[in-house]
């Protein structure tokens, strides 16, 4: 039961996320832990998306808004984190590796709808959005993937993404560290969430 509270508490938290501003840190920032996704959408029209447009047009919300959508973040181009949302919160280390959390804290899994959001009828293409077909095109995570196989594979294990954060591995954290305290801040948000709203009493 506790766990079903968890997780709608979770809903609520991953929900409120988006709102907040000023969250980015740019793709540099995930050069360093992500090369190989880096060097793919460093190669891709995505990455050179405001460099498409001239002086004028760099500076025209019209063309702004799908070649350049997160330029109040001091971010350019369709970034890494136009689609996975912004990192502050999800790229420290300890974070990335605990899937659930990072989804908690603003990591998200870009859907076919987002594509559309840019990818739709008033975007150039003369041919309709394939996304099978598209989704090929951008790929940057099979390298990534191929590079983790000899250590467990996450993707291969079943059920990774619904893995409740309770079965999450644990490994030790030390008392008073950043780690320590941003997980204990969360563990209460999250026991606050989930615990049973005790029922009105009537007066006697
Ligand atoms: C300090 C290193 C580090 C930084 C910085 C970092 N990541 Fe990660 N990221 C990781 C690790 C480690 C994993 C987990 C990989 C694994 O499962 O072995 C991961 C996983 C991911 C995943 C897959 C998550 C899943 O559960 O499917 C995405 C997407 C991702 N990172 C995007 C980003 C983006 C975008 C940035 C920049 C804003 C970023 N990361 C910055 C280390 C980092
Ligand atoms: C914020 C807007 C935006 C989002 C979201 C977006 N794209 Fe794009 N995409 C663009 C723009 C703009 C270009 C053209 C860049 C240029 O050449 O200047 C482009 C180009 C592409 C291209 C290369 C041109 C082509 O059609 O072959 C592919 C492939 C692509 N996008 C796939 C995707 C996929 C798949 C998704 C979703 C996972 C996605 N895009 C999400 C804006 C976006
Ligand atoms: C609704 C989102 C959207 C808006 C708004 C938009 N674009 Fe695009 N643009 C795209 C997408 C998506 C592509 C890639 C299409 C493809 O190749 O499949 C693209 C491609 C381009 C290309 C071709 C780049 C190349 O590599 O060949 C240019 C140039 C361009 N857009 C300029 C503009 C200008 C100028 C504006 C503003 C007047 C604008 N776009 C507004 C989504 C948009
Ligand atoms: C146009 C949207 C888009 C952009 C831009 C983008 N990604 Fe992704 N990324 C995706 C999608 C969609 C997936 C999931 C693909 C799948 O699992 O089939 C993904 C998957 C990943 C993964 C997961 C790899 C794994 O092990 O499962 C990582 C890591 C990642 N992206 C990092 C990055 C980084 C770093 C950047 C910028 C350098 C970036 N992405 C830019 C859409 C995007």
């Amino acid at each position: 039961m506790r766990s079903v509270f968890a997780l709608a508490g979770a809903a609520v938290l991953a929900a409120s996320v988006p709102a907040l501003a000023a969250d980015f840190m740019g793709p540099e920032s995930c050069k360093a832990c992500h090369p190989e996704a880096y060097a793919a959408w460093k190669s891709s029209k995505h990455a050179r998306a405001f460099e498409s447009l001239s002086q004028r047009e760099k500076g025209d919300a019209r063309c702004t808004t799908c070649h350049a959508p997160n330029l109040d973040q001091q971010v350019t181009s369709v970034s890494c984190e136009t689609c996975h949302g912004g990192g502050q919160y999800y790229s420290p280390d300890y974070v990335m590796r605990d899937p659930e959390l990072a989804r908690l804290v603003g990591l998200n899994d870009p859907s076919e709808k987002e594509c559309r959001t840019c990818h739709d009828a008033s975007s150039p293409s003369l041919q309709p959005f394939d996304f099978v077909e598209k989704l090929k095109l951008i790929d940057h995570w099979t390298a990534e993937r191929q590079r983790r196989q000899g250590k467990v594979d996450p993707k291969a294990l079943p059920e990774k993404k619904s893995a409740r954060r309770e079965e999450a591995p644990t490994r030790p954290v030390r008392a008073g560290s950043a780690e320590g305290r941003y997980r204990h801040r969360l563990d209460r948000v999250i026991a606050l969430m989930a615990a049973p709203v005790a029922p009105k009493q009537a007066r006697p």
